[in-house]
């Protein structure tokens, strides 16, 4: 997408290339030494944006490893169990990623290779237009501007872009721009810098101007009633207010679980019932205090009924009425389990008996 009014003016393009060559030399000075940087792959690249999507570089980082030490491979990631996936990706949050880079691994397998374009990445499942043109550029050098979150910032903050960049012209011109500063040479390292500028630089909160390559070119440099404002994005809807009730039967320290639905939060993980066990149990109040816990879309206040089975068949059978399990507590950690759970594990533990 072209943007006409940038294009047209004809003082932009040479201020692009100003920033560009700016960008560049910073970056050779300032790149972090990011594990995924040391000896590029493909694999490891698409592993690092994938987790990057939603979760922070310091946090990323010990992961990375661990993942790839459990699957070495894409082969090894391709042949693993769903479950294996879900629970090698335990604490990075967002599961849809981990079954998503799942499926993806098992196309790769199926083609034989990892796809070789911008245009072959994208058509993997989990892949959006950041995250193939990201892979591409670093791991295949194709000229190809990755726009994330961080870039959107520092884009819309130097070009003084005051639509909205989640809206149609406001996306447009930060792409415009974007595409008008890559490097063609060496489109991996320069989406890179634009990105770890707006880490380590170009900040959110405060922006750190005076050691700024880009303070020569940028619109809001300085100028804290600008950059204050940018990036402008849509108004969101606010997170929706859920109570949920979770009834733990157990027996001793026997609980039963279940695995919740396909689709919808916590997809597939492992949790409590949320709906009451016969009569024949006895209510014993709550496991532990509510605990509020936020995603993307839902504020959620959980609460713990905790209900004794008479006995340990009687508890298999409440569970699997409902399609569940028995297991003991130390069984339950082995499974993949929403975060909200493992938050309070030892709490709840604590009265497991
Ligand atoms: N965020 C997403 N991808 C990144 C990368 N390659 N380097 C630094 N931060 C990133
Ligand atoms: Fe951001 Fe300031 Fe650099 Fe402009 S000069 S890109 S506002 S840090």
């Amino acid at each position: 997408m072209n943007d006409q009014g940038f294009l047209q003016n004809t003082t932009e393009p040479k201020r692009a290339r100003v920033a560009q060559k700016a960008l560049k030399s910073w970056y050779l000075e300032h790149a972090r030494p990011l594990p995924w940087r040391e000896k590029p792959s493909l694999y490891g690249t698409w592993l690092s944006e994938v987790m990057l999507q939603q979760t922070r570089v310091e946090t990323g980082i010990p992961k990375w490893h661990a993942f790839r030490e459990r699957f070495p491979t894409v082969r090894s990631l391709a042949l693993a169990t769903e479950e294996e996936v879900m629970k090698a990706w335990e604490g990075l949050g967002y599961y849809r990623r981990a079954r998503l880079l799942h499926k993806a691994a098992k196309a790769i397998h199926e083609s034989g290779d990892f796809p070789n374009t911008h245009a072959g990445w994208i058509e993997l499942p989990g892949i959006g237009p950041y995250t193939a043109a990201a892979i591409a550029s670093i791991g295949l050098g194709e000229a190809v501007a990755a726009v994330d979150g961080n870039v959107q910032r520092v884009v819309a903050r130097w070009g003084g872009i005051e639509q909205p960049v989640d809206s149609k012209p406001g996306a447009a011109k930060i792409q415009a721009i974007a595409d008008a500063w890559l490097d063609l040479q060496n489109p991996g390292d320069h989406n890179q810098a634009v990105m770890e500028l707006g880490a380590l630089v170009c900040s959110p909160k405060k922006p750190a101007c005076d050691n700024c390559p880009l303070t020569s070119t940028c619109d809001s440099a300085d100028n804290a009633s600008l950059w204050s404002r940018l990036p402008v994005k849509q108004p969101k809807k606010k997170p929706e207010a859920w109570n949920l009730t979770w009834h733990v039967a157990t027996f001793l320290n026997h609980v039963a679980i279940e695995q919740r639905p396909e689709t919808g939060i916590w997809a597939k993980m492992w949790a409590f019932s949320e709906t009451p066990p016969p009569a024949s149990f006895a209510e014993a109040g709550d496991l532990c205090s509510p605990v509020n816990h936020i995603l993307t879309h839902k504020r959620i206040t959980a609460t713990f009924k905790h209900w004794q089975a008479p006995d340990l068949s009687t508890l298999r059978t409440h569970a699997k009425n409902h399609g569940g399990e028995v297991v003991t507590w130390t069984e339950f950690e082995q499974r993949a389990r929403p975060r909200l759970l493992t938050k309070i594990w030892n709490e709840l533990c604590s009265e497991k008996g």
